[in-house]
């Protein structure tokens, strides 16, 4: 395998899975709460070039605010409530900015996957903004941040400007193509959707040097039968179900 591999097998997905409202501080302390000590969140840039945690390009699905997010400078992105979409009792609970969640994060040593995931159109600036904040807030971590995205430009960026950070090729249904992808990213692991890979390809992945981590995988015996197949890593929303019967694992 390419380099160390210092994950546990089951990650936080979203920074709380579906527990409380996606990558907000809130559902990382949930998680971290629960013992999961490695999380996934999806970071993208505002106006103004601050890394915030947000998974759609919009603002609609997971805030009371309208449009796109890189549209607004932090100062007005971080007035709105991510909360109330999930339940009355976290509203009012803010976009967090990437450095709010790392000083989180850091306060518990918990290990923290980055998805890369730009606005489109700002892919390369995306990762190398990202790459330089995670270098800054994390460069003194027992153990540092890996990136992922489905943006290859942006993990390209991301390896330029910080190329001590490992990357992950992140692509929904894994083809040919992808084994180039692989090598010119010098990646050390691949993530793809449960639903679409064919297992027998994750040991001819393993004998290349590469991880492999799928996403998302909320049913225990799913969960069960990728694991004892040989799959390094899963990310999850079923954050209390998964901790009770892999406790061992996350
Ligand atoms: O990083 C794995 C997974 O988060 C990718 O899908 O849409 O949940 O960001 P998505
Ligand atoms: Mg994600």
């Amino acid at each position: 395998m390419k380099g160390n591999w210092p994950w546990p097998r089951l990650f936080a997905h979203r920074g709380g899975g579906a527990l409380a409202p996606e990558n907000t501080l809130a559902a990382i302390r949930l998680g971290q709460s629960l013992g999961y000590t490695a999380h996934e969140i999806d970071v993208k840039l505002s106006q103004d070039g601050v890394p915030v945690l947000l998974h759609d390009a919009t603002l609609e699905r997971t805030t009371n605010g309208r449009g796109r997010a890189a549209d607004l400078p932090w100062a007005e992105l971080e007035k709105l409530d991510a909360g109330s979409w999930h339940s009355p009792r976290f509203a009012g609970e803010r976009i967090a900015s990437f450095a709010q969640a790392a000083a989180l994060f850091r306060s518990r040593d918990t290990k923290v996957h980055i998805e890369i995931k730009p606005t489109p159109g700002f892919d390369r600036e995306t990762g190398k903004k990202v790459a330089l904040a995670t270098r800054a807030l994390f460069g003194d971590a027992k153990v540092a941040p890996i990136f992922s995205s489905f943006s290859f430009e942006a993990l390209l960026a991301a390896r330029e400007a910080a190329p001590e950070i490992a990357r992950a090729w992140l692509i929904d249904q894994f083809t040919d193509a992808d084994w180039d992808r692989l090598g010119r990213l010098e990646a050390v692991s691949l993530h793809t959707s449960h639903k679409k890979l064919d297992l027998a390809q994750v040991p001819q992945l393993h004998d290349k040097g590469y991880r492999v981590n799928l996403y998302t995988v909320n049913e225990i015996d799913r969960a069960a039968m990728l694991l004892e197949a040989g799959v390094d890593g899963l990310f999850t929303d079923s954050l209390e179900a998964f901790a009770a019967y892999f406790p061992k694992l996350i």
